[in-house]
C-alpha cells in the first residue's frame, strides 16, 4: 500500500533525495522550506508501507499580480520502482484540489521537457492540461520546454445527462480515499 498525504518538515529531505535520483533539475532545500512554509497544502508525498518516500508534488502559487491566481508545479517525481500505478495522478490532484479550494486558482501550469513522454502523458491526456507555449531553451542542456495549462473551471462541461464533468476528477479527490494499491513494479 501507499499512503497519500500532505507532506511535512520531517519529509523534506526525503522529497529532495527522490528528486535527486529521478530528475535532473535540483533544489536547495531552502526552496523547498520556502514551498512549504508559504504554501503547506500543495505539497504532497506518497510513502510506502515502511513510511519511505516514493513519490512528491512540490508546488506553490504564483505571485504575478497581473494575471489571475493560478498555481505552479514546481517538481513532480515518482520512484521508478513505484511508476505506473497512479501515484503522480494522485499527487498531481490532491495539490490541484488544494490549490484551487484553499488559494482560489484559477489555473495551474507547468513546464515539462519536450522528450518527457511520461510526464507529457501524465499532463496531457490523464490531467487534461494543454500546451500554452513552447520554451525555447528552457532547460540548463537547451532543451525545450512546452509551457503547459490546465484551467479548472473551464474543464467542467455539462455532459448528455446534465451533470457537470470536470475532466479530471478534480472535486472527486477531495472526498477519495487516502490509500491506493501498489501492484507491481515496472523497474
Ligand atoms: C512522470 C512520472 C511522475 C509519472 O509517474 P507515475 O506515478 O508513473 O504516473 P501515473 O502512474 O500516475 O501515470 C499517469 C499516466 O501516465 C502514463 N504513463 C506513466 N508512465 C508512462 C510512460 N513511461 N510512457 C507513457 N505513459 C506513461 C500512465 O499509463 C498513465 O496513463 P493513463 O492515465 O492514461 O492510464 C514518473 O515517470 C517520474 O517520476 N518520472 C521522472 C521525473 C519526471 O519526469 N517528472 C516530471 C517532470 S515535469
Amino acid at each position: 500500500m501507499v499512503n497519500i498525504r500532505m507532506a511535512e518538515v520531517k519529509d523534506l529531505i526525503e522529497m529532495q533525495q527522490c528528486n535527486l535520483w529521478c530528475l535532473p533539475e535540483n533544489y536547495q532545500m531552502k526552496y523547498y522550506f520556502y514551498h512549504l512554509l508559504s504554501w503547506p497544502q500543495l505539497l504532497w508525498v506518497a510513502e510506502d508501507h515502511d513510511g519511505r518516500i516514493v513519490g512528491y508534488v512540490l508546488a506553490k502559487m504564483e505571485e504575478d499580480e497581473t494575471k489571475p491566481p493560478h498555481g505552479h508545479i514546481t517538481s513532480l517525481a515518482v520512484l521508478r520502482t513505484h511508476r505506473k500505478r497512479g501515484i503522480a495522478t494522485m499527487l498531481m490532484r490532491r495539490s490541484q484540489v488544494e490549490m484551487e479550494q484553499v488559494f482560489g486558482a484559477e489555473f495551474v501550469s507547468l513546464h515539462v521537457r519536450k522528450s518527457n513522454r511520461a510526464a507529457f502523458h501524465l499532463y496531457n491526456e490523464t490531467l487534461r492540461y494543454e500546451i500554452n507555449d513552447i520554451e525555447r531553451g528552457y532547460y540548463a542542456d537547451g532543451e525545450d520546454a512546452y509551457d503547459m495549462r490546465c484551467t479548472f473551471k473551464r474543464n467542467k462541461e455539462v455532459v448528455g445527462d446534465g451533470k457537470m464533468d470536470d475532466g479530471g476528477g478534480v472535486e472527486e479527490i477531495s472526498a477519495a480515499v487516502e490509500q491506493i494499491s501498489v501492484g507491481k513494479g515496472d523497474a
